[in-house]
């Protein structure tokens, strides 16, 4: 990859969905020796900005070996021109970030690269139980993988 390539993924606090795929972008990256490349997320709300990430979702993804980490910020009007491609959880953060302007960034879904659920939303864990985690940590899991290798292939 020539330029450094620039990801952010957006939910609605970020302390569940966004950190979440954020991490695990992260790990499949470093994975495939992926460099000159970074990554971020937010929220389109700032109720918990400078907060850690849900110690559930933390918990979720630390059972499969992936460190969430990490203080919650709300989206920025600038980060739609610092970013390249900024990957929300569901089509109402993605009308709710678009709504901002437009930007260099090229506006998405975190599940595009799922084979299954490119399209789709990813559910918000935060009132539910432990298994609404782990089926996040799942979906975001395959879809992260298939962007990372997506990425690999940038040159
Ligand atoms: P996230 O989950 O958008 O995936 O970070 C949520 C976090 C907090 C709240 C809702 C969803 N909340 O209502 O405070």
């Amino acid at each position: 990859m020539s330029s450094q390539y620039k990801i952010l993924f957006v939910c609605l606090g970020n302390i569940c969905r966004s950190p979440m795929a954020e991490a695990l972008l992260r790990h499949h990256c470093n994975e495939s020796n992926i460099s000159n490349i970074r990554i971020d997320s937010a929220g389109v709300g700032g109720w918990h900005a400078g907060e850690p990430p849900d110690s559930r979702m933390v918990a979720t993804a630390r059972s499969h070996g992936v460190d969430v980490r990490g203080s919650a910020r709300q989206l920025l009007v600038d980060d739609l021109d610092t970013f390249d491609l900024i990957l929300c959880s569901d089509a109402g953060i993605q009308r709710q970030v678009k709504s901002l302007g437009d930007g260099k960034a090229t506006v998405g879904l975190m599940l595009d690269y799922h084979p299954e659920l490119a399209g789709g939303d990813v559910p918000d864990p935060y009132y539910g139980g432990p298994d609404g985690f782990m089926d996040v940590f799942k979906m975001l899991d395959v879809s992260c993988a298939e962007l990372s290798d997506n990425l690999s292939t940038r040159g």
